[in-house]
């Protein structure tokens, strides 16, 4: 799969198989976020994988639009050091998830961002060092449904902007 081929497959999934994940997938999907470029390449980002189903169940319940991660077998949660890059550490940890977010397209995998959590609540039940930032959460598994579906279905159901509307030339067109 080409990386525009991941681009226009991936999609937000909500409902997957209760099927673990292997630790080589998720750390394949890891790498990918590894790999990320950083502002002065500070690399500002720590990644928690949570399996353990009493822990999702807590972050589930921290967030309105967060309760599939209930069902859902492994949750990324993204970490920032503002410490490390007080400017740019939520850039860069959000390049490196949508890098991983990419790879596990590629692996068959369904991902979905979450920022429907509470910050107190999971930094606490995850002991997340005081001086980080929780920037976002990642859900990971295998889809209940497939992930084959064209891109365009995928922009009936989900619709975009059209790209006229989205760039302007040399200045800010209105
Ligand atoms: C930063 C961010 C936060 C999001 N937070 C949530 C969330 O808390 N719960 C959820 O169900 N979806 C969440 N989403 C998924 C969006 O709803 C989804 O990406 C959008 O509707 C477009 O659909 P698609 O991802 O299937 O293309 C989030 C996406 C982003 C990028």
């Amino acid at each position: 799969m080409d990386v525009f081929e991941a681009i226009q497959k991936r999609r937000s999934v909500r409902k997957y198989l209760d099927k673990e994940v292997p630790m080589e997938l998720i750390l394949k999907v890891l790498e990918a976020g590894r790999l990320a470029p950083s502002a002065h390449n500070s690399q500002p980002w720590h990644y928690i994988i949570v399996t353990d189903p009493e822990k999702r169940k807590k972050i589930a319940e921290s967030g309105k639009w967060a309760g599939f991660l209930k069902n859902t077998p492994v949750v990324i949660v993204g970490c920032g050091d503002p410490e490390a890059s007080p400017n740019w550490y939520m850039v860069d940890v959000t390049i490196s998830m949508q890098n991983m977010v990419l790879e596990a397209t590629e692996l068959g995998l369904g991902t979905c961002w979450v920022g429907s959590f509470d910050q107190d609540t999971v930094k606490k039940l995850l002991n997340i060092p005081e001086k980080y930032k929780v920037v976002a959460l990642l859900a990971l598994g295998y889809p209940a449904e497939g992930i084959e579906i064209t891109s365009k279905i995928l922009h009936t159901v989900r619709p975009r902007k059209k790209l006229e509307e989205i760039y302007s030339l040399n200045e800010f067109k209105k």
